[in-house]
Order: structure tokens, then C-alpha cells, then sequence
């Protein structure tokens, strides 16, 4: 708790920003601001919800989540560095990358009338820094308001290039998946994970009836989620990503993972801000990258 307590002190905001332990003793920063609520947790730097004022959530947190340390959460928005999907080389290192199961240290927290800001920096365990030698600095800045925003600054601090893949794997909460179109990615090429990695074109919007797992490359498009269930629209705006990825287990995968819910695939779609595959960023020595999202709901 002394930990909880020293986190009020230097970042507690009075009304607006506390800090609470969560299930699993996994420390959570908690907003609640005239514009919208969220929840944080440090582990990870992993926001679990957003739920602007008036609006059902937009981020989608598993029922069935699990909160242990070290582990990760399923639903809000996992932050997948410095690789996307399995390591290039080590097939045993975690998938996605450490950086959503590392403790992030929070460096300041302000309020104004856009929301609230908070500041993480990762810090990095012996295991990640075995699995990750090359030095590096990692902030990710998120802005809690009616809108959400998020940038992920990489900067590359030693003496060699390295290459990044990296994604804010975000789950948007869907009334059923059935009544949801997802546009944006016409006329994109996608490799697709269920077809062997297969390349294919897009050609209109994606509508989901099976099990999708793809990674569209080369594209800077805005993503619109049309959800007919709930009436509204969430817009997915990105910078400083070529890739987006689409993904929802289904039915079959979803029954196998264990933390989704019964019924969880019906409730989720994930499109996810991603420099991945065909898109990895090669940062050399003293470079930086950001990797930004910006989200925001219309009826
Ligand atoms: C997506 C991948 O980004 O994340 C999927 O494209 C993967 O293949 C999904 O199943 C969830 O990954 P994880 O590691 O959180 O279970």
C-alpha cells in the first residue's frame, strides 16, 4: 500500500486522478473527469477502460481478464513493443513484447480542459533487458478527455540501429459484432494470419463472420468502426503508423483462450495502430519515433 500512498502524493490530482490497488495487486490510476472516466494500470502503462461521459464504453475489457503480475490483460489497449506478434528470431520470447507485462514508471500528471495527462515511462526488468540489449528510451503519453490520445515515443540511445515493431492493440467495445462494419481499409493490401500470411487486397468495408486476423500494410487511413447495435461511430485516427491490424477470434479461438467470456468475440473488434511486418521502423542512433492514436465517438 506505501507504494498506492506514494502515488497520491506526487501524482494524485484531488477530484479527478487517484490511485487504487486493483485485482491482483496490480497498482491502477483511476479518472474521473468532467469529460470521461478510465482506468490505468501501471503494469503495462495498460489503460482497461475509457468511457467518455454520456457514451457506453468504448474500450472493451474482458469480463473474464485476468490481473496478475507480470501477465497480460485482455481488453483496453495492451502496448505491444519492440516486436509485433512472435520475436523475429526467438520464437520463446513473448509474443507482442514485454512492454505491456514490464512495470512503466509515471513521470508527471496535469489537468486541463482537453482532460487528464498522464506520463509513463517503462522501466525494464533483467529479463527484458536480456530479451532487448540495445539501449533505449520508451514514454507513452495518453490524454483522458472526450476524445483519448495516445503517443508512444521510442528513442534509440545507443551507439547501433535497431529495428521496432510495435502496436496500441486496442479493443473497442462493440453492441454485437454482427451489426458492425469497419472502414478505411478499402483498396489496402493485408497479409492474412488465418490464410498462412497470404497477401491479399481489400477491396470494401470489413464485416466480420469468421475468425480475422489481418495486418494491413502501407496505410496512414483513418479507421471508422460503424456500430449499427449501439449507433454510433468510433473514429481510429493515427500518426507515425503504416500498419493497421485487424483481428477478432470468433467463436472457436474465443472459447479456447480462457479470458475472453463466453460471448466475448461478440462484444470486441480490435483495430490496432501498428509499425509491424512489411512496416518495421528502423531507428538509428539519437533517433526518435512516435507512434500516435487518437480516438473519439460521433452519433
Ligand atoms: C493480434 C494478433 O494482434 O493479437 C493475433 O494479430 C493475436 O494473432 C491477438 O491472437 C492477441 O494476442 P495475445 O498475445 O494478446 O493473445
Amino acid at each position: 500500500m506505501a507504494d498506492i500512498q506514494n502515488l497520491e502524493q506526487q501524482f494524485g490530482i484531488p477530484g479527478i486522478l487517484s490511485f487504487i490497488e486493483g485485482d491482483g495487486g496490480l497498482p491502477l490510476a483511476h479518472v474521473a473527469n468532467p469529460l470521461a472516466e478510465a482506468d490505468i494500470a501501471l503494469q503495462g502503462a495498460h489503460l482497461l477502460t475509457w468511457t467518455p461521459k454520456g457514451e457506453p464504453p468504448v474500450v472493451w475489457l474482458s469480463p473474464q481478464a485476468k490481473f496478475a503480475p507480470g501477465k497480460s490483460v485482455r481488453g483496453g489497449v495492451p502496448v505491444c513493443w519492440p516486436w509485433f506478434g512472435v520475436h523475429p528470431t526467438e520464437a520463446s520470447y513473448p509474443a507482442h513484447g514485454f512492454a505491456r507485462t514490464q512495470m512503466w514508471g509515471l513521470l508527471a500528471t496535469s489537468h486541463d480542459d482537453h482532460g487528464t495527462r498522464l506520463v509513463f515511462e517503462l522501466q525494464l526488468n533483467d529479463i527484458a533487458r536480456m530479451q532487448w540489449p540495445a539501449p533505449f528510451h520508451l514514454r507513452l503519453v495518453m490524454n483522458i478527455g472526450r476524445e483519448l490520445t495516445m503517443e508512444l515515443t521510442t528513442r534509440n540511445t545507443g551507439q547501433s540501429a535497431f529495428a521496432l515493431g510495435e502496436a496500441l492493440h486496442t479493443y473497442f467495445h462493440v453492441g454485437d459484432i454482427s451489426a458492425v462494419r469497419v472502414t478505411g481499409l478499402e483498396n489496402t493490401d493485408y497479409l492474412d494470419k488465418v490464410r498462412d500470411f497470404n497477401r491479399f487486397h481489400q477491396d470494401g468495408a470489413i464485416q466480420v463472420n469468421a475468425e480475422i486476423d489481418r495486418v494491413y500494410v502501407d496505410t496512414t487511413a483513418e479507421c471508422v468502426i460503424h456500430d449499427g447495435h449501439l449507433g454510433r461511430r468510433i473514429h481510429v485516427g493515427k500518426s507515425g503508423s503504416l500498419t493497421t491490424v485487424v483481428w477478432n477470434p470468433w467463436v472457436e479461438k474465443c472459447a479456447q483462450m480462457g479470458d475472453m467470456g463466453e460471448e466475448g468475440y461478440r462484444r470486441m473488434i480490435c483495430v490496432e495502430s501498428a509499425n509491424a511486418h512489411d512496416n518495421v521502423v528502423t531507428l538509428q542512433p539519437g533517433e526518435s519515433h512516435t507512434l500516435g492514436v487518437r480516438y473519439w465517438v460521433e452519433r
